[in-house]
């Protein structure tokens, strides 16, 4: 894995304060040497995390953004009005939001359209539900998502990254296989090489800890991980950005 990747999905969780303290304690107990170290924290604590980042090596994101860059959507926010906030990357959908939010493929491919005429990086989630893994449509699905995520897009200049999140994994304590994140990681990056020349990354996610961390980045096309609960305590953190590093 080369400049692997380590994200922080904090979801819904974390105070300004308490994310502050966090991301100190991180910057204080880990090295970004060599990585890419994206915290995304919820938007109400963008602007103070992304002014503690902005003179480090570590990178700040959004968790969600509309498609649109401005109009009457109370309570959402466009990739234009963050771009000024040291934000770089946007989670595009996120299973919680496809699951609680009903977010379409056609929104989720005009939220990445959206990302990248506003030069944010896209992080587009993909992954299968318990039923579709255990009625064998994982690799239909994947390629659905991918394919509609990605419909009309050929020009990402480098920024695109993929994570592969298998739902049933997401928050359950019980991370995919190492057998299953080899295949679905190798299937996705044949869609995503017949599609674009660079090779894009592909991040796993679902229950990733300390423990867990060293052997699944080893696998073949594992570039890093997008990480929920182990993200919110610094010892963890740290720990799987070592072990990745
Ligand atoms: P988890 O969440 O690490 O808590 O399983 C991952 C995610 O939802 O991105």
């Amino acid at each position: 894995m080369k400049s692997p990747i380590v994200a922080a999905n904090w979801k819904m969780n974390l105070t300004i304060e308490e994310g502050l303290d966090l991301v100190k304690q991180v910057l204080d107990g880990s090295s970004s040497d060599g990585s890419e170290i994206i915290f995304f924290p919820p938007s109400i604590a963008l602007s103070a995390i992304g002014g503690v980042l902005k003179n480090t090596d570590y990178k700040v994101g959004i968790q969600n953004i509309h498609h649109e860059k401005s109009g009457a959507y109370t309570g959402e926010i466009s990739a234009e009005m963050v771009k000024f906030l040291y934000v770089q990357y946007a989670i595009i959908g996120h299973s919680e939001r496809r699951q609680y939010f009903f977010e379409t493929d056609a929104q989720i491919n005009g939220k990445i359209k959206s990302a990248l005429s506003a030069n944010l990086c896209p992080v587009v989630c993909v992954g299968e539900s318990l039923p579709e893994r255990q009625s064998g449509k994982t690799n239909e699905i994947l390629k659905k998502q991918l394919m509609s995520a990605l419909k009309d897009i050929d020009n990402i200049s480098d920024r695109l990254v993929i994570a592969y999140e298998p739902v049933w994994a997401i928050g359950t304590g019980k991370s995919a296989d190492l057998n299953q994140v080899y295949d679905a990681h190798n299937f996705i990056n044949e869609i995503l090489q017949s599609r674009f020349k660079n090779h894009t990354p592909i991040l796993y996610g679902g229950s990733v800890k300390a423990e867990n961390a060293s052997e699944l980045c080893q696998i073949k096309n594992v570039d890093g991980f997008l990480i929920g609960g182990a993200s919110l305590q610094s010892e963890s953190f740290c720990q799987i950005i070592k072990n990745v590093t």
